[in-house]
């Protein structure tokens, strides 16, 4: 069922419940996640990279069930909060098997990863390496790893490319920052500095600039080994594996991801003559993207002249991304048969804002009426974790279904949830 990204649009059970029912039962706007197809997503990474370590990105999506789903499937986690970090460990996930990044780690980060004792911390800037030596403590000991630019560009979207010089993370390696960092981490006995971290950017469909960036990194490691004579023995090349939001799009391959980055790993270590170290990737979007669906139901139908503007009862402020990043999904009317002949629709979401529409183009029946009920697939990753408060209008349910049965694992926000912290008059 995971050899492909095609979005299920032809779906109209999923996990054997069908999604009529979900709504009817939890209201809409709610997502639906299928608990099977995370697990299969966990368990094709794990056949793909058996001797890598696969840490999920918990920024995508994050609940006690994920972090279940997670620790059972055998990934570890990255985290880039202390409110990420604290929810897992608080679940019951191992902390030795999560990394903590951040461009901006607060105090209550650090003193959260080192109370909780994260595996690795993930150093991104020069003023970082004294805070955390200092946070240590002398004596004390804490795995680090150092975030490295390595001037590659990649990524769906600009706001989303992370590999090239001039944006916020990381230390470049083409102005010396990383070099430079990496001896001054030397410096700091309680710090010991195990590999290199590279994420190039986010919605990456080819195999290429991760084979770029494996021969970066492992020529910053061979300038290390001649310099300092130091050997580390891993290398996270992030995540960033792109998936299929509409048919015919083409997501990254992982099989050939896998192999070909193996390949170039071991003749780049042959030829720098090190040893090839244990390979780190940290998918996100590829994990829990395809395996969410966003249902909405239609508020309103408005025809003026050319123009057909179809509302739902949610948007931006549960699907900020086709505002901040042009993306584009491939909605659908389910929960009743129409024989209409398709029309393109401007869909259009709730909020009190003109740059809050979904998309433009959209085929639906040219009988869309009100009550008529719509699935948004490939609503998994950065859906409800970049879910706001816009308009008060309360954040989403999170339901899981599976083998036919559905169950609520987030509630929706409530009025009385949002009244709860407004505490001043
Ligand atoms: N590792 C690091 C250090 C990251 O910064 C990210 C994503 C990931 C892994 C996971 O990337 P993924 O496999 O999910 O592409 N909000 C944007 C995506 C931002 C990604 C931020 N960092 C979106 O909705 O497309």
């Amino acid at each position: 069922p995971v050899s492909t990204d095609e979005p299920r649009v032809g779906a109209v059970s999923v996990g054997g419940v069908p999604l009529a029912e979900v709504a009817e039962r939890f209201g809409t706007p709610v997502y639906v996640l299928d608990e099977n197809e995370v697990r299969e997503r966990c368990r094709t990474y794990r056949a793909a990279f058996p001797d890598a370590e696969v840490l999920y990105a918990a920024k995508a999506f994050l609940c006690r069930a994920m972090v279940h789903w997670t620790a059972e499937e055998g990934l570890g986690l990255d985290v880039c909060s202390a409110g990420e970090l604290e929810l897992a460990v608080a679940t019951g996930f191992p902390p030795e098997r999560i990394v903590l990044h951040g461009n901006a780690k607060s105090p209550r980060d650090l003193e959260a990863a080192l109370r909780l004792g994260v595996g690795r911390i993930v150093i991104d800037s020069p003023s970082e390496i004294a805070r955390l030596a200092a946070a240590v403590g002398p004596g004390g000991h804490q795995k680090v790893m150092v975030r490295v630019v390595p001037g590659i560009s990649a990524g769906g979207h600009d706001k989303i490319r992370t590999g090239t010089d001039d944006q916020k993370f990381g230390l470049s390696i083409a102005d010396g920052y990383a070099q430079h960092a990496i001896t001054r981490i030397l410096d700091q006995p309680q710090l010991e500095l195990t590999g290199l971290h590279c994420h190039l950017g986010s919605q990456i469909t080819s195999v290429k600039p991760y084979l770029a960036a494996v021969r970066r990194m492992v020529g910053l490691m061979a300038r290390l080994h001649e310099q300092h004579g130091l050997i580390l023995t891993e290398l996270d090349l992030g995540g960033g594996h792109g998936i299929a939001y509409r048919p015919g799009e083409q997501a990254l391959d992982l099989t050939a991801l896998a192999r070909k980055v193996r390949a170039e790993l071991s003749e780049a270590c042959a030829v720098a003559g090190l040893p090839v170290p244990r390979l780190i990737i940290e998918p996100g979007r590829a994990v829990v993207g395809p395996a969410g669906i966003a249902l909405y139901h239609v508020l309103s139908v408005k025809r003026t002249g050319d123009h057909t503007f179809v509302a739902i009862d949610g948007g931006m402020s549960d699907n900020p991304r086709p505002a901040l990043y042009g993306v584009r999904y491939a909605p659908r009317l389910i929960g009743r048969h129409s024989t209409a002949a398709p029309a393109a629709v401007t869909l259009m979401g709730r909020h009190c804002e003109a740059g809050d529409v979904l998309d433009t183009d959209v085929e639906l029946p040219s009988d869309v009426r009100p009550g008529d009920l719509l699935a948004v697939p490939v609503a998994g990753a950065y859906h409800l974790s970049m879910a706001s408060g816009y308009n008060l209008v309360g954040r989403p349910p999170v339901v899981a279904v599976d083998a036919g049965t559905a169950r609520l694992l987030v509630r929706r926000e409530s009025l009385d949830d949002i009244r709860s912290r407004d505490v001043g008059l």
